[in-house]
């Protein structure tokens, strides 16, 4: 029997509801395979922070390192709430760039994926959504902006400024692409190299690189695109992407589009893979508008755990059986309230409904 231990990092906001259901599935994965799952709950976020002055404490640093693998909720508190945290701890700089930056979590991807059976979620015409939406968003996770040197100060005549540098070298670049052009070679062969050079050094060089990098990949077809074109594109014509590859803040900003175009955040599964460890969470963020009301969508975090089992455990057929089931319930015209706005005809369910119609779907 396999055996694997999964930290797991429930966090803030709708974080814990979620959890819940992505444990409710792996409870049935356990029960009809050969494997074991090891849950190693630990504080991450804001609540550790309350809980023990760290939002990324010791105790959890280790666990993390223990365990094969990490699942993690949503982390963050709403603008006022986050305003009583010190900003080095709050728990997007003290907690979530730290972990991706200690498992060095440089490929994230971010399927953008809406059958055309669903369109009616999509705030876009069917005519654009045509045969239905399947994008891979690959975001470099660990380089770029988010973690360069950092400057502020006050110049000699009182006025302040602030200076935060993009950084890359050139295996960081070769690394992310490399993964593309794989991702790219298993699926239509085509790749969306998103970039500024029209500005930016950074993507004049990333772009340079990129040269280097496709002369193994002769078979895949590289399509250039400015990032604001392509945020533009991804609303007037998604289904001519396929693989989209860009730079760490490009594809934070340019995934939450995608879950624009499908119509909820709550959409938007990902996984963040490094080359010793993975982990895996929504795209989204901690919703505090929404928690503790029982009404999240939960398909972003279960979308996840399929996404661990088919890249860390091998499990593609399990995989599949949870997106097909996650399907199945909405193909039965449930949802919940992010999805089925008054009028639309769809039946409204709580977080906790759409974790048990999963499980149904799945064993029924
Ligand atoms: P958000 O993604 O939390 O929410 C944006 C909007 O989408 C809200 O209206 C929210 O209700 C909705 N939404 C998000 N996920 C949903 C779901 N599963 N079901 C239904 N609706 C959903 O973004 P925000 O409000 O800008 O950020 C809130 C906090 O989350 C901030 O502290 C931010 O830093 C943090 N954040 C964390 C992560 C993460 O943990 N990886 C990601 C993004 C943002
Ligand atoms: C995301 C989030 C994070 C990011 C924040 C919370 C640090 O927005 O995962 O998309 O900017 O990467
Ligand atoms: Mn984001």
């Amino acid at each position: 029997m396999k055996s694997y231990k999964i930290a797991i990092l429930a966090g803030d906001g709708i974080g814990p509801e979620i959890m819940k259901q992505a444990l409710k599935v792996l409870k049935v994965v356990e029960e009809r395979n050969d494997v074991n799952f090891e849950y190693l709950h630990a504080p991450f976020g804001a609540c550790a922070y309350f809980e023990t002055g760290k939002s990324f404490p010791e105790e959890t640093i280790a666990i993390c390192d223990g365990a094969d693998t990490i699942l993690k909720g949503t982390i963050g508190l709403n603008h006022k709430e986050t305003l009583k945290i010190p900003v080095e701890e709050r728990p997007e700089r003290g907690a979530l760039l730290p972990l991706r930056k200690r498992y060095d979590t440089y490929a994230n991807f971010r399927p953008v994926s809406l059958p055309k059976g669903l369109s009616h979620f999509s705030p876009l015409k069917p005519e654009i959504i045509g045969e239905g939406i399947e994008i891979m968003i690959i975001r470099e996770l660990v380089g770029g902006l988010y973690f360069g040197a950092k400057e502020r100060g006050i110049d000699k005549n009182g006025k302040r400024w602030v200076k935060e540098t993009l950084e890359y070298d050139e295996d960081q670049i070769k690394k992310i692409l490399n993964v593309a052009f794989q991702t790219a070679m298993k699926r239509k062969k085509v790749l969306h190299n998103i970039h500024k050079n029209n500005v930016l050094m950074s993507s004049v060089f990333w772009n340079e690189v990129l040269d280097e990098v496709a002369a193994d990949y002769p078979q895949v077809e590289i399509q250039h695109m400015l990032v604001d074109a392509a945020s533009t594109a991804l609303c007037l014509n998604p289904t001519q992407f396929d693989v989209m590859v860009m730079e760490n803040m490009f594809g934070d900003i340019l995934s939450d589009q995608g879950g624009g175009i499908l119509g909820s955040l709550g959409l938007m599964p990902s996984a963040c893979i490094g080359d010793a460890k993975s982990y895996f969470e929504p795209s989204h963020g901690s919703a505090p508008d929404i928690a503790g009301k029982n009404i999240a969508n939960p398909y972003a975090m279960v979308g996840s755990v399929a996404m661990m089992l088919d890249m860390v455990m091998g499990m593609a057929d399990e995989s599949r059986n949870i997106w097909n089931a996650m399907q199945d319930v909405f193909t039965q015209g449930y949802s919940t309230p992010d999805l089925s706005k008054p009028g639309s005809g769809i039946k409204m369910i709580s977080t906790d409904e759409f974790g048990d119609l999963i499980v149904k779907t799945l064993t029924g």
